[in-house]
């Protein structure tokens, strides 16, 4: 046929296929921040989604669903455990998060991340049209750009990286270093959330450019934003991602939204203060450290347990992966710590649910919330703090945020802290909890002006243009 002219390709679609007890099938949405913002973009643009559909050794067909065309590639058993837990979530996540946890190097997931990352390529140079537009997203692709040059020399490739690009030094532990930054360099645009990343990026190419691989070398030579790969020109930059502002902001004024936002405070005791945390359960997100911030204001009688609850909403994630194994546990013990020491009977203090929240319910809690607890350790962006503010029309609510979250540097109106300093975490908390009525909605007033100003439609808008742009820029050089 004649292919698409827009076509996306993640690790995932935007929706799982989930098997019934019963046998039958069903698909429900994918969880996660690149979902959440690509979802719009790709519907506005009548775009195919190339991607996994969620579980190991099911074919099925394409589908075409109100405008979006989804095309599932086949992963088998093995491949998820080595290229999906194993070499993008052992050991691409923890390098590319700081090395919160120790990454590991195994020769055996790089192979299959290598003919995974094929498989996507080959797939994809089926389904684009001549000349087409393929934007591909996030750290499990990133040998995709350079394979698919390679097969479909007409195309016009985008890359975007949706987590952090750690610095040089941490970078530089990576075996297939080399192997990775050349398969970027497929790309005509690679796209970083800051600044930082791209910087990060560009130090790195410029390293490592000469140095020989397996399939020999490549001269690279990198500047300001530009890195020149032969005669072919790379254009990096920072593309600061979001959500769909007006439309979650109009969704959280809903009637029925408020109704049941306010069944929550009363299901919950009416308390005076309810804080939230809303998370994929990943080791990146700092719940344990929220957790320990508030154990310790409760023990120093900072927070009384009889006018505040915790809410903590966590989303299973990556079950199979030892961290993410090890991490659910600890978390768990801590909660069962802080309700066994500070809960009266029908008046938990930690209100923890592990599983995946329907939209509609989690606008709710949003809308609910007093105060807004993200504190992760490092994360490229966190939309959940984009999404909290987007749902407070009436100005009444509060966010704490951690610096190492790309949203901190867009919401530099909230409750900022150290999620590496205990101290720094509580006083946020305190601070957000005790301020006057006057200094919250300045606060939110100003976050809100950011969030709606700038949305995902903006962002994609952003690095699409810029991604033309580069086609103009790369046929005057020949
Ligand atoms: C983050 C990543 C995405 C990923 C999502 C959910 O947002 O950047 O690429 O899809 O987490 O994680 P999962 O492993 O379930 O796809």
């Amino acid at each position: 046929g004649a292919g698409s002219g827009f076509v996306v390709v993640a690790n995932r679609l935007p929706v799982d296929l989930e098997r019934l007890p019963d046998g039958t099938k069903r698909w429900k949405r994918s969880p996660g921040g690149l979902v959440t913002a690509l979802e719009p973009v790709l519907r506005n643009n009548n775009g195919a989604w190339v991607g996994w559909a969620g579980v190991p050794d099911v074919d099925v067909d394409p589908i075409i669903e109100d405008g979006l065309e989804l095309y599932p590639v086949p992963l088998s058993a093995e491949e998820v455990a080595d290229y999906y837990e194993g070499f993008s979530n052992g050991t691409l996540w923890p390098l590319y998060h700081d090395v919160i946890v120790r990454p590991e190097y195994h020769r055996r997931w790089w192979t299959a991340y290598v003919d995974v990352n094929r498989r996507f390529a080959e797939y994809t140079a089926k389904v684009a049209a001549e000349g087409a537009t393929v934007w591909v997203q996030d750290y499990q692709l990133q040998l995709v750009p350079k394979m698919l040059r390679m097969l479909r020399p007409d195309l016009t490739i985008g890359f975007f990286l949706h987590i952090p690009f750690p610095p040089i030094e941490l970078f530089l532990q990576m075996p297939w270093r080399t192997e990775l930054v050349e398969g970027l360099l497929g790309a005509d645009l690679i796209g970083f959330h800051l600044p930082g990343g791209a910087q990060n990026f560009l130090y790195l190419a410029r390293r490592l450019a000469g140095q020989p691989t397996s399939r020999g070398t490549v001269g690279v030579r990198a500047k300001m934003g530009v890195v020149q790969v032969g005669f072919r020109t790379v254009r990096v930059g920072a593309f600061p991602i979001s959500i769909a502002s007006a439309e979650l902001d109009e969704y959280s004024r809903r009637r029925s939204v408020r109704e049941r936002g306010a069944q929550i405070r009363a299901e919950l005791g009416n308390p005076k203060n309810i804080l939230l945390g809303v998370d994929r359960l990943d080791y990146t997100k700092g719940i344990d450290i929220r957790l320990a911030a508030l154990e310790e204001l409760l023990q120093e009688g900072k927070i009384d347990p009889a006018e505040t609850v915790m809410v903590q909403l966590a989303t299973p994630s990556r079950e199979r992966v030892e961290s993410y194994i090890q991490m659910r546990s600890d978390i768990e013990r801590q909660v069962g710590r802080i309700n066994g020491e500070f809960s009266r009977v029908g008046y938990p203090f930690v209100h923890y649910l592990h599983r995946p929240i329907p939209r509609e319910e989690l606008v709710s809690f949003f809308v609910a919330a007093d105060v807004m607890l993200v504190t992760p350790l490092r994360d490229g962006m966190n939309l959940v703090a984009k999404e909290y503010v987007a749902c407070h029309s009436g100005l009444n609510g509060a966010l704490v945020l951690s610096e190492f979250t790309g949203a901190a540097a867009e919401l530099r109106q909230s409750y900022l802290c150290n999620p590496h300093d205990l101290e720094s975490v509580k006083e946020a908390i305190l601070h957000a909890i005790g301020d006057d009525a006057d200094t919250r909605r300045r606060r939110m007033r100003a976050l809100r002006r950011q969030v709606l100003a700038h949305d995902v439609d903006r962002w994609a808008r952003a690095f699409l243009e810029a991604l033309a742009q580069d086609r103009v820029a790369g046929s005057a050089l020949l």
